[in-house]
């Protein structure tokens, strides 16, 4: 595991963007994990400005979401494919069809699920997936619990919830369930980078990073992964021993 633990939130924004930037120039044709939430935002403005700058061509790069809510219309602002069209994909060259972003709208949501890892399959896996973090050590919408393998269907948590109540006006308005990749193309990925900023997540990072490797901690996972990178701010990588 390589770690940097950058000053603050745009200097761990730029690290990342960096390594995506690095990743599409080796391999124009990279598969892409990407994540939505408040953390890689500023990580999309940076990879935004290298597009239009000239410095980085999206025409032959793949994508695919973690996680979508159900029930969220595309063009609902909180939902995952407005978010990821708003801060990243209307504004660089990548092709329509090689976006991918679960669909939570559909009626039979296992054979969403299903042809989703198909896909990701088929593409011949994901390069590089960019993973934030929840308070509770969630990546993607894999809840603390079990690990599961495939994209799959998932009850939120409470505290996850409750988190992401912030982007809605009511906490009643926050879907309870959504749709997550799983374990398996996650941990398949052949790099991953895992972004976390701020005090708030300091407790997750060091229980993902330095505690043991439990499903109650979903991304403690990663500690088994060969080349996790990760990226975080002082304040959140403040409880870790291993600096
Ligand atoms: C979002 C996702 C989630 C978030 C996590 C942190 O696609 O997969 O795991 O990364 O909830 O969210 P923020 O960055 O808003 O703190």
């Amino acid at each position: 595991m390589e770690i940097y633990i950058l000053e603050d939130y745009d200097k761990m924004s730029k690290k990342a963007a960096d390594v995506i930037k690095e990743q599409v120039i080796q391999k124009p044709n990279s598969i892409l994990g990407l994540a939505t939430g408040s953390t890689p935002e500023g990580m999309y403005k940076y990879l935004v400005e290298y597009y239009e700058n000239n410095e980085l061509d999206f025409k032959d790069v793949t994508t695919f979401n973690l996680d979508e809510y159900l029930g969220l219309d595309d063009l609902h602002e909180q939902s995952y494919h407005y978010f990821m069209d708003k801060h990243l994909l209307s504004k660089i060259n990548v092709k329509k069809e090689n976006i991918h972003i679960p669909d939570g709208l559909g009626i039979d949501i296992d054979n969403t699920c299903t042809k989703y890892d198909k896909a990701i399959e088929s593409a011949g896996g994901i390069d590089l997936q960019i993973l934030g973090i929840g308070l509770n050590g969630h990546i993607g919408f894999n809840e603390p619990g079990t690990f599961i393998a495939e994209t799959h269907q998932v009850d939120l948590t409470n505290d996850t919830i409750m988190a992401n109540s912030r982007f809605f006006e009511n906490q009643e308005d926050v879907p309870k369930m959504a749709i997550t990749m799983g374990m398996k193309s996650i941990m398949g990925a052949k790099k991953i980078i895992l972004m976390a900023s701020g005090s708030s997540k300091a407790r997750a990072i060091k229980m993902s990073l330095e505690g043991p490797i439990t499903p109650d901690v979903p991304a403690s996972i990663l500690q088994l992964h060969q080349n996790l990178i990760v990226i975080i701010d002082e304040e959140a990588g403040a409880l870790l021993e291993n600096k």
